[in-house]
């Protein structure tokens, strides 16, 4: 089974490109079935959570043509409407964005429930009161949801909670939708917003997006277009902080600067310096790092899929630390796998309590999930010793080339297979 093998002690450096935005790839290509016209994409992340999803599509009928390694062009002109449940598809949450683009196009769509990381439940009632609330008829049968309307309408929809999912979901499904379309208590991350803009430029009228209210004026149809995904906030925030847990000096190209605005200002706080420029950040931690008090919430506040890896660093800072999750109630689920490297974390309910130590020892350790299983990979780079990391199929879903993006920053860590790699591993990094 893939490993990763990390020599742990190596201070960061370097600069690393910053691939495209894996949670906005995947809802702009299940949007880009909604024309019947071609549709370039550029950007779009080499990981196996958007090579499950063009999979999907082209198991409907969708003809997805490779023109290089993250770009690719779709063509949604002959898509038979069935139901989609090949194995792959319930492997990830985001299959659900078919039944927004297909509901929104033919009116009718079944997919399989989704599946997607052990971090909690992952409820989609949101999802279904939106499309009920614009006309659609919606049911859950052997696994599979069912949405079919006569035409869908315009609506009010108001969510309930803050849902990423829900409001691109329900966006999709209005642009076709006759009238105009309000959702209150929108989702604003950046991916929102560049879902919102590709749908424009395609033909839609999608306004809004970015802020609490989204208008959207049905149109009759969508043309095709060329578009390019934004950067990865969340791959940035990563290499970020992998930056500070190792006293490094990493600088982050090709990414939005005011996306990563709750997470660099975190990073200030515990004592890294950050420089700004206009597609790059870079984080420089000379010093041991300091406590904080973070709460995760949507944008823009500080991103729940940092959580992990904030922990992690603030599990080796000076003093006591509370990270407190508010969106998913199992996400602390690696702290077990961190205490057995040494950290001394008391986890009641939704919050973590951090009691930072001075060093990390390393060990063999398994992702439990996407975000989890780099946050390890990053409590491997600063412990002392060797680290393996297991499941790395997990982080797989989420991070391009993460083991060569690391060691091209100086980082000691090789995928392996077997026990003989990693002891030649070992000889290697002596
Ligand atoms: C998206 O998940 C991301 N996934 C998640 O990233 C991310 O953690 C999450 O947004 C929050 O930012 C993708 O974009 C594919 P939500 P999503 O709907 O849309 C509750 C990663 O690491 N909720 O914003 O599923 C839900 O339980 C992944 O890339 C309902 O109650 O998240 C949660 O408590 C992990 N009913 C809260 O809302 C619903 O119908 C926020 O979830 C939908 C959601």
């Amino acid at each position: 089974m893939e490993q990763y093998v990390i020599k742990g002690g190596s201070p960061l450096v370097g600069e690393v490109e910053i691939g495209g935005a894996k949670n906005a790839a995947l809802a702009i290509l299940a949007a880009a079935t909604m024309t019947d016209e071609t549709v370039l994409i550029e950007n779009v992340p080499d990981v196996r959570d958007t090579n499950v999803m063009i999979q999907a599509m082209e198991s409907i009928g969708v003809i997805v043509e490779r023109i290089d390694r993250h770009t690719v062009k779709i063509n949604a002109s002959n898509i038979r409407i069935q139901t989609i449940d090949d194995e792959s598809i319930k492997k990830i949450r985001a299959s659900y964005y078919l039944i927004g683009a297909l509901l929104g196009k033919y009116n009718e769509a079944e997919v399989a429930l989704p599946g997607g990381c052990n971090i909690g439940s992952r409820p989609i009632d949101l999802h279904i009161k939106g499309f009920r609330a614009l006309g659609a008829k919606v049911e859950i049968s052997h696994g599979i949801i069912i949405a079919k309307a006569e035409k869908l309408h315009s609506g009010h929809i108001y969510l309930d909670k803050v849902s990423v999912g829900a409001t691109i979901n329900v966006m999709m499904a209005a642009v076709l939708a006759e009238g105009r379309t309000i959702i209150e208590n929108a989702a604003k991350e950046p991916h929102v917003v560049d879902v919102a803009n590709f749908l424009n430029r395609m033909g839609a009228s999608v306004r809004g997006a970015g802020t609490d209210v989204i208008r959207i004026k049905g149109v009759p149809k969508l043309h095709g277009t060329d578009y390019a995904i934004i950067p990865d906030q969340i791959e940035a925030g990563t290499f970020m902080f992998a930056a500070a847990i190792t006293k490094g000096d990493v600088t982050v190209k090709n990414v939005i600067p005011k996306h990563l605005e709750s997470i660099s200002s975190k990073l200030l706080e515990i004592g890294c310096e950050i420089e700004e420029s206009d597609e790059a950040v870079r984080v420089v931690a000379s010093k041991r790092l300091g406590h904080t008090h973070v709460n995760t919430l949507p944008y823009p506040g500080f991103p729940t899929d940092m959580q992990p890896q904030i922990t992690v660093a603030l599990g080796l800072s000076k003093g006591t630390s509370i990270v407190t999750e508010s969106l998913f109630e199992n996400r602390f689920r690696y702290v077990d796998e961190l205490t057995r490297m040494g950290a001394n974390i008391k986890v009641e309910g939704s919050v973590a309590i951090i009691d930072g130590v001075d060093k990390y020892t390393g060990a063999s350790i398994s992702a439990p999930d996407l975000r989890a299983g780099a946050a390890l990979v990053l409590a491997g780079l600063a412990a002392e010793g060797y680290t393996t990391v297991e499941d790395i199929k997990y982080i797989e879903r989420g991070y391009e080339d993460f083991d060569e993006k690391l060691r091209g920053l100086g980082a000691m860590i090789e995928k392996v297979n077997t026990e003989k790699e990693i002891q030649r591993f070992k000889l290697k990094v002596v």
